[in-house]
């Protein structure tokens, strides 16, 4: 089927694109633990982009599994499957020149790895939200971490199924230790140059 698709070039093209947004597109990615921050974080860094007039969307895990991924459960093969579509549509949004934040738990460095290499790493930002598991599951604000350890949830990530942390992350945040407002100025920092450089 693949061998009957032939690609099509458009005449508008990225560079086009980020010239009339005023800045490149790039993908910013949260990993960590649920509860970790990725989203708190991701919520409050887009209100700073969008006063900055940056133009952005952020996709996360709870709402991304509510429409496109609703059909994925979190077993490792699905897990990868979500991460793969989501990489996928993150790299179109990039395209269309847009600073996209995706917060998910991407407990795999290979489905990380890949997302990096579908949006290219010049587009990549690695945020890894390192708050400790203790931590996370103190805050428990979605009650999940209790489910899990009575063993209604299989697969919880942290409790019984893997994360595996990024060994060298552009950002590394544990949430136990800095505010929102540092984290987004943290991200910042990483990022003011970048967003002009073609
Ligand atoms: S991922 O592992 O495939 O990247 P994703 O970020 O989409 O996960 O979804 C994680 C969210 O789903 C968590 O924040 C949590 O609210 C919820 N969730 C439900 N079941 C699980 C589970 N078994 N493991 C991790 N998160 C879960």
């Amino acid at each position: 089927m693949e061998e009957n698709i032939i690609k099509h070039n458009f005449s508008v093209n990225r560079t086009m694109r980020a010239e009339l947004m005023g800045h490149k597109g790039m993908l910013l990615w949260f990993t960590g633990l649920s509860g970790s921050g990725k989203s708190t974080i991701a919520n409050a860094l887009e209100q700073t982009l969008q006063k900055k007039g940056i133009h952005t969307y952020t996709l996360d895990g709870d709402n991304v599994r509510k429409g496109l991924n609703s059909d994925l459960t979190f077993s490792p093969e699905d897990r990868s499957e979500n991460i793969r579509r989501i990489a996928e549509v993150s790299n179109l949004m990039v395209d269309a020149g847009l600073v996209v934040l995706s917060a998910f738990v991407s407990p795999y460095k290979k489905d990380r790895e890949k997302v990096k290499k579908t949006v290219k790493d010049v587009n990549f930002v690695e945020i890894f939200v390192d708050t400790p598991l203790e931590e996370c599951e103190r805050r428990d604000v979605k009650g999940l971490y209790a489910k899990a350890r009575k063993g209604l949830i299989k697969d919880f990530t942290g409790v019984n199924a893997p994360y595996e942390p990024p060994l060298n992350p552009d950002v590394r945040i544990d949430t136990s230790e800095t505010s929102v407002e540092e984290s987004v100025a943290m991200i910042w920092r990483h990022i003011e140059t970048k967003l002009s450089e073609k």
